[in-house]
């Protein structure tokens, strides 16, 4: 793919900014400002944030009476500086939340009153500090299964399917303004995309606020189909709500099909025939992503529903991909390499999204 000067001085967030946010999300080197080469590319390219970890209960409240604010002050500094929309990720979510949270005091069970006081003192005291300042928040992560039922977390086993509208209601008190999201991963398949329109669709009956909705798009080389890609933007845009690309990334590493998504419980043992571009990205498989990532975005500016599409990390060498599903493999998922240079797949992208604006003028 030849690179034009055009093509090579195009801004994402210029391309894009009649359309929809875009961005990326940022690891802790990046919100201290370490790793200048990805604060270059936020600044130039995108118009939104989201932290990877440091906004997750393990992170900002460790232990029940302790809060740690540095990190996400310097995060959300960060956003206000350079103008961008911030996100916080994530509020209620299995993974990444200390056991504490889910023990009774003194060795007592736990009872659904004071899980439901922790998750309000949470979210009032997280959301609360950033008042007007992080603009939006995945307010419930993940869940269902992938088969449409809910998932048996702590969340659910103690204080039933509630805790999601009272996690959704905590957070519209702690900060009316701030857009309220349910994100999940494979929402393309048919079942877990059902359960979701119809969880949001009866919260939002009950006039319980979720104002969007995620797929997190942890996509491979041909899965999903383009076809289900487009399914589940036009199903999750039925429910009213807007409908966001919230971590996207698609992984050309080889992957058993049991670990389609993002379920981070699942590991496999590393091996040379899974982890083939150690030493770098044949040209056909770079040309296969410069495809998709182009179809992909041509998709989501199809689409007016489509409000936001943030990446799951900078560039390939920030990538959680390199150490999930397999520990250690060397990943190449982002539209930046290693060293921090747009890949085919960016040109690409530029390529598609060019076009497509110059059809619609
Ligand atoms: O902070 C410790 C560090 O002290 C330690 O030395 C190191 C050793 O492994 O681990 C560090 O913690 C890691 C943490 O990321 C911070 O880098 C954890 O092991 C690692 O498991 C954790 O992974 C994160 C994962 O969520 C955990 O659930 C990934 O970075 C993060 O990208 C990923 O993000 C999730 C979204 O929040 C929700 N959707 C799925 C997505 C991908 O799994």
């Amino acid at each position: 793919m030849r690179e034009s000067r055009a093509v090579s001085s195009a801004a994402l967030r210029e391309i894009l900014k009649d359309r929809f946010l875009v961005g990326a999300a940022l690891n802790d080197n990046q919100i201290a400002g370490k790793d200048t080469a990805a604060v270059e590319i936020v600044r130039r390219h995108f118009n939104t944030i989201t932290p990877e970890n440091i906004l997750k209960w393990e992170a900002v409240h460790p232990k029940a009476d302790r809060f740690e604010f540095c990190v996400p002050d310097q995060f959300v500094a960060l956003g206000a500086w350079q103008g961008l929309f911030v996100v916080g990720h994530t509020l209620v979510w299995h993974n990444q939340t200390p056991p504490w949270v889910f023990e009774g005091t003194s060795g007592a069970p736990l009872h659904p009153e004071l899980l439901l006081w922790r998750l309000r003192e949470h979210i009032h005291t997280v959301v609360g500090r950033y008042r007007g300042r992080v603009r939006a928040w995945d307010v419930v992560n993940e869940a269902f299964e992938d088969d449409g039922t809910w998932r048996k977390t702590p969340w659910y086993t103690t204080l039933g399917e509630e805790f999601v509208a009272k996690a959704f209601e905590f957070a519209r008190d702690a900060d009316p303004d701030a857009e309220l999201y349910y994100n999940d991963y494979n929402l393309w398949k048919p079942a877990k995309r059902k359960a979701v329109v119809r969880l949001v669709t009866s919260l939002r009956k009950r006039g319980i606020r979720v104002d969007g909705i995620g797929e997190q798009g942890h996509w491979l080389l041909e899965d999903p189909s383009l076809q289900e890609i487009e399914a589940t933007i036009v199903d999750l845009a039925k429910t009213g709500a807007k409908v966001m690309i919230t971590e996207l990334d698609i992984d050309p590493l080889p992957r058993p099909d049991a670990l389609v998504g993002a379920d981070v419980a699942k590991h496999v043992e590393l091996t040379p025939e899974l982890d083939p571009h150690a030493e770098g990205v044949p040209e056909d498989v770079q040309r296969r992503m410069a495809q998709r990532y182009a179809d992909v975005f041509s998709l989501f500016v199809k689409h007016r529903a489509v409000s936001r599409v943030t990446l799951w990390g900078v560039t390939d060498a920030d990538s959680w991909l390199n150490h999930w599903p397999v520990p250690g493999r060397t990943n190449h998922p982002l539209l930046w390499d290693r060293l921090g240079q747009p890949k085919p797949a960016f040109h690409a992208v530029v390529e598609a999204l060019t076009r497509a604006a110059s059809a619609r003028a």
